[in-house]
Protein backbone atom coordinates (compact mmCIF):
# COMPACT_ATOMS: atom_id res chain seq x y z
CA UNK A 1 0.00 0.00 0.00
CA UNK A 2 1.26 3.35 -1.03
CA UNK A 3 0.08 6.93 0.11
CA UNK A 4 -2.05 8.24 -3.06
CA UNK A 5 -0.28 11.14 -3.50
CA UNK A 6 3.21 9.00 -4.15
CA UNK A 7 1.10 6.82 -6.70
CA UNK A 8 0.00 9.78 -8.49
CA UNK A 9 3.30 11.30 -8.52
CA UNK A 10 5.14 8.17 -9.55
CA UNK A 11 2.74 7.02 -12.32
CA UNK A 12 4.68 10.74 -13.85
CA UNK A 13 0.84 12.43 -13.87
CA UNK A 14 2.10 15.61 -12.18
CA UNK A 15 4.72 16.41 -8.88
CA UNK A 16 4.04 15.18 -5.58
CA UNK A 17 2.84 19.01 -4.45
CA UNK A 18 0.77 18.83 -7.12
CA UNK A 19 -1.11 15.37 -6.63
CA UNK A 20 -1.64 16.58 -3.38
CA UNK A 21 -3.24 19.41 -4.12
CA UNK A 22 -5.53 17.84 -6.96
CA UNK A 23 -6.54 15.65 -3.70
CA UNK A 24 -7.36 18.21 -1.78
CA UNK A 25 -9.21 20.06 -4.00
CA UNK A 26 -11.17 17.43 -4.13
CA UNK A 27 -10.34 16.04 -7.67
CA UNK A 28 -8.98 12.15 -7.09
CA UNK A 29 -11.62 9.46 -6.42
CA UNK A 30 -10.50 6.16 -5.27
CA UNK A 31 -13.15 2.82 -6.09
CA UNK A 32 -15.44 5.79 -7.13
CA UNK A 33 -15.65 7.84 -3.95
CA UNK A 34 -13.87 11.29 -3.64
CA UNK A 35 -10.52 11.58 -1.35
CA UNK A 36 -9.88 14.77 0.20
CA UNK A 37 -7.21 14.00 2.70
CA UNK A 38 -4.03 13.44 2.69
CA UNK A 39 -3.19 9.99 4.81
CA UNK A 40 -5.36 7.71 2.41
CA UNK A 41 -3.51 4.53 0.79
CA UNK A 42 -3.70 2.95 -2.07
CA UNK A 43 -3.11 -0.59 -3.60
CA UNK A 44 -2.58 -1.56 -6.90
CA UNK A 45 -6.04 -2.86 -7.07
CA UNK A 46 -7.46 0.19 -6.64
CA UNK A 47 -8.90 2.49 -9.26
CA UNK A 48 -8.29 5.73 -9.05
CA UNK A 49 -9.55 8.84 -11.26
CA UNK A 50 -8.47 12.08 -11.36
CA UNK A 51 -11.10 14.86 -12.79
CA UNK A 52 -13.12 11.41 -13.66
CA UNK A 53 -10.26 10.19 -15.82
CA UNK A 54 -8.39 6.66 -15.27
CA UNK A 55 -4.86 7.52 -13.66
CA UNK A 56 -2.43 5.08 -15.97
CA UNK A 57 -0.33 3.87 -13.61
CA UNK A 58 1.37 2.30 -16.20
CA UNK A 59 2.78 5.07 -18.43
CA UNK A 60 6.38 4.78 -19.65
CA UNK A 61 8.62 7.93 -19.60
CA UNK A 62 12.36 7.83 -21.54
CA UNK A 63 14.84 10.19 -21.53
CA UNK A 64 18.38 10.77 -22.78
CA UNK A 65 21.04 12.38 -20.93
CA UNK A 66 24.68 13.46 -21.69
CA UNK A 67 25.79 12.19 -18.50
CA UNK A 68 28.60 14.26 -17.29
CA UNK A 69 31.75 12.78 -15.75
CA UNK A 70 31.74 12.62 -12.20
CA UNK A 71 28.15 11.12 -11.81
CA UNK A 72 26.94 7.66 -10.54
CA UNK A 73 25.32 5.45 -13.49
CA UNK A 74 23.02 3.95 -10.46
CA UNK A 75 19.38 4.81 -9.24
CA UNK A 76 21.16 5.03 -5.19
CA UNK A 77 24.48 5.37 -4.66
CA UNK A 78 26.00 4.03 -1.45
CA UNK A 79 28.58 6.48 -1.00
CA UNK A 80 25.78 9.14 -1.42
CA UNK A 81 27.45 10.63 -4.84
CA UNK A 82 25.03 12.28 -7.35
CA UNK A 83 23.82 10.08 -9.31
CA UNK A 84 22.12 10.05 -13.02
CA UNK A 85 18.86 9.98 -11.71
CA UNK A 86 19.25 12.70 -9.17
CA UNK A 87 19.65 14.95 -12.23
CA UNK A 88 16.67 14.25 -14.08
CA UNK A 89 13.59 15.89 -12.90
CA UNK A 90 10.34 13.38 -12.79
CA UNK A 91 8.40 11.75 -9.92
CA UNK A 92 8.54 8.55 -11.66
CA UNK A 93 11.16 5.74 -10.28
CA UNK A 94 13.65 5.76 -13.18
CA UNK A 95 16.65 3.85 -14.01
CA UNK A 96 19.45 4.23 -16.49
CA UNK A 97 19.57 1.08 -19.15
CA UNK A 98 23.14 -0.06 -18.70
CA UNK A 99 25.90 1.90 -17.33
CA UNK A 100 28.74 4.42 -17.90
CA UNK A 101 31.72 4.78 -15.41
CA UNK A 102 31.94 7.31 -12.95
CA UNK A 103 34.65 8.96 -15.02
CA UNK A 104 32.88 8.60 -18.19
CA UNK A 105 31.05 11.05 -20.05
CA UNK A 106 27.62 10.85 -22.96
CA UNK A 107 24.94 9.34 -23.90
CA UNK A 108 22.87 7.47 -21.47
CA UNK A 109 19.32 6.49 -21.71
CA UNK A 110 16.45 6.32 -18.35
CA UNK A 111 13.62 4.74 -18.29
CA UNK A 112 11.10 2.82 -16.50
CA UNK A 113 10.60 0.38 -19.44
CA UNK A 114 12.02 -2.58 -18.04
CA UNK A 115 10.65 -4.73 -21.01
CA UNK A 116 13.11 -2.24 -23.86
CA UNK A 117 16.06 -1.84 -21.40
CA UNK A 118 16.26 -5.55 -21.13
CA UNK A 119 16.31 -5.59 -24.72
CA UNK A 120 18.38 -2.61 -25.70
CA UNK A 121 21.59 -4.32 -22.77
CA UNK A 122 20.66 -8.03 -23.45
CA UNK A 123 24.41 -9.00 -25.12
CA UNK A 124 22.53 -11.20 -27.68
CA UNK A 125 21.01 -8.03 -29.12
CA UNK A 126 23.75 -6.38 -30.25
CA UNK A 127 23.46 -3.15 -29.76
CA UNK A 128 26.24 -0.33 -31.39
CA UNK A 129 27.79 1.94 -28.59
CA UNK A 130 30.63 4.21 -30.05
CA UNK A 131 33.08 5.52 -27.84
CA UNK A 132 35.82 8.17 -28.06
CA UNK A 133 38.75 7.29 -26.19
CA UNK A 134 41.32 9.96 -25.71
CA UNK A 135 44.45 7.56 -24.82
CA UNK A 136 48.22 8.22 -23.55
CA UNK A 137 50.92 8.01 -25.55
CA UNK A 138 51.01 7.42 -29.47
CA UNK A 139 48.49 4.44 -31.03
CA UNK A 140 50.15 2.05 -33.28
CA UNK A 141 48.60 0.03 -36.03
CA UNK A 142 49.26 -3.66 -33.81
CA UNK A 143 47.20 -2.36 -31.67
CA UNK A 144 44.42 -0.88 -33.59
CA UNK A 145 44.52 -4.32 -35.40
CA UNK A 146 44.41 -6.44 -32.28
CA UNK A 147 41.03 -4.07 -30.51
CA UNK A 148 39.30 -4.70 -33.99
CA UNK A 149 39.78 -8.35 -33.71
CA UNK A 150 39.38 -9.03 -30.15
CA UNK A 151 41.34 -9.41 -27.13
CA UNK A 152 41.22 -11.03 -23.46
CA UNK A 153 39.78 -9.04 -21.10
CA UNK A 154 39.23 -10.68 -17.81
CA UNK A 155 39.87 -14.23 -19.83
CA UNK A 156 37.27 -13.99 -22.77
CA UNK A 157 37.61 -12.73 -25.93
CA UNK A 158 35.94 -9.48 -27.17
CA UNK A 159 34.10 -9.66 -30.28
CA UNK A 160 35.20 -7.91 -32.96
CA UNK A 161 35.32 -3.84 -32.87
CA UNK A 162 35.34 -0.96 -35.66
CA UNK A 163 38.27 1.10 -34.64
CA UNK A 164 39.45 4.70 -36.35
CA UNK A 165 42.15 6.94 -35.36
CA UNK A 166 40.63 10.42 -35.18
CA UNK A 167 44.14 12.26 -34.37
CA UNK A 168 47.70 11.98 -32.89
CA UNK A 169 49.18 14.59 -30.98
CA UNK A 170 52.75 14.22 -30.52
CA UNK A 171 53.20 17.03 -28.67
CA UNK A 172 51.09 15.82 -25.61
CA UNK A 173 51.95 12.10 -26.39
CA UNK A 174 48.08 11.17 -26.34
CA UNK A 175 45.98 9.33 -29.19
CA UNK A 176 41.93 10.11 -29.66
CA UNK A 177 41.05 6.73 -31.04
CA UNK A 178 37.12 6.07 -31.88
CA UNK A 179 35.86 2.79 -31.31
CA UNK A 180 32.24 0.86 -31.55
CA UNK A 181 31.56 -2.24 -29.67
CA UNK A 182 28.00 -3.57 -28.94
CA UNK A 183 28.99 -6.02 -25.74
CA UNK A 184 28.61 -4.29 -22.49
CA UNK A 185 31.02 -5.52 -20.50
CA UNK A 186 32.59 -3.58 -17.14
CA UNK A 187 35.14 -1.31 -17.71
CA UNK A 188 35.27 -3.12 -21.73
CA UNK A 189 36.76 0.00 -23.71
CA UNK A 190 39.27 0.90 -20.53
CA UNK A 191 40.28 -2.96 -20.25
CA UNK A 192 40.38 -3.20 -23.88
CA UNK A 193 42.65 -0.27 -24.29
CA UNK A 194 44.67 -1.33 -21.19
CA UNK A 195 45.32 -4.78 -22.63
CA UNK A 196 46.90 -3.65 -25.63
CA UNK A 197 49.20 -1.37 -23.81
CA UNK A 198 47.44 1.51 -23.38
CA UNK A 199 45.74 3.82 -21.09
CA UNK A 200 42.34 5.45 -21.37
CA UNK A 201 42.28 9.12 -19.92
CA UNK A 202 39.32 10.22 -21.23
CA UNK A 203 35.92 8.23 -22.19
CA UNK A 204 32.66 9.77 -23.96
CA UNK A 205 30.18 7.78 -25.64
CA UNK A 206 29.33 9.45 -28.63
CA UNK A 207 26.09 7.07 -29.68
CA UNK A 208 24.10 4.42 -28.15
CA UNK A 209 22.03 2.80 -31.09
CA UNK A 210 21.38 5.34 -33.06
CA UNK A 211 20.92 8.07 -30.40
CA UNK A 212 23.54 11.11 -29.88
CA UNK A 213 23.52 13.87 -27.40
CA UNK A 214 22.98 16.09 -30.48
CA UNK A 215 22.53 19.58 -29.00
CA UNK A 216 22.31 18.69 -25.44
CA UNK A 217 25.21 20.02 -23.34
CA UNK A 218 26.74 17.97 -20.92
CA UNK A 219 24.41 17.42 -17.61
CA UNK A 220 21.58 18.48 -19.73
CA UNK A 221 18.29 15.52 -21.29
CA UNK A 222 15.75 15.42 -22.95
CA UNK A 223 13.08 13.03 -23.38
CA UNK A 224 12.90 10.81 -26.29
CA UNK A 225 10.19 11.21 -28.60
CA UNK A 226 7.82 8.25 -29.74
CA UNK A 227 9.28 8.19 -33.21
CA UNK A 228 12.47 7.50 -31.34
CA UNK A 229 11.07 5.28 -28.39
CA UNK A 230 9.21 3.32 -31.90
CA UNK A 231 12.60 3.31 -34.06
CA UNK A 232 14.14 1.33 -30.74
CA UNK A 233 11.43 -1.10 -30.53
CA UNK A 234 12.05 -1.44 -34.22
CA UNK A 235 15.51 -2.52 -33.56
CA UNK A 236 13.97 -5.89 -32.06
CA UNK A 237 11.26 -6.77 -34.93
CA UNK A 238 12.82 -9.31 -35.97
CA UNK A 239 14.72 -11.43 -32.61
N1 LIG B 1 33.74 1.16 -21.25
C1 LIG B 1 34.38 1.66 -20.17
O1 LIG B 1 35.52 1.32 -19.90
N2 LIG B 1 33.73 2.56 -19.41
C2 LIG B 1 32.47 2.99 -19.69
O2 LIG B 1 31.95 3.80 -18.94
C3 LIG B 1 31.82 2.47 -20.80
C4 LIG B 1 32.48 1.56 -21.58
Amino acid sequence: MERLQKVIANSGYCSRRCAEKLILDGRVSVNNEIIRELGVKVSKKDEILIDGLKLNKDDKVYYLLYKPRGVVSTAKDDKNRKTVVDIIDTYVRIYPVGRLDYDTSGVLLLTNDGELSNMLTHPKNKIDKMYIAKIKGIIDADAIYKLKNGVIIDGIKTSKAKVKIKRVDKKSNTSIVEITIHEGRNHQVKKMFEAVGYEVLKLKREVFAFLTTGNLKSGEYRKLTIKEVKQLYGLFKNT
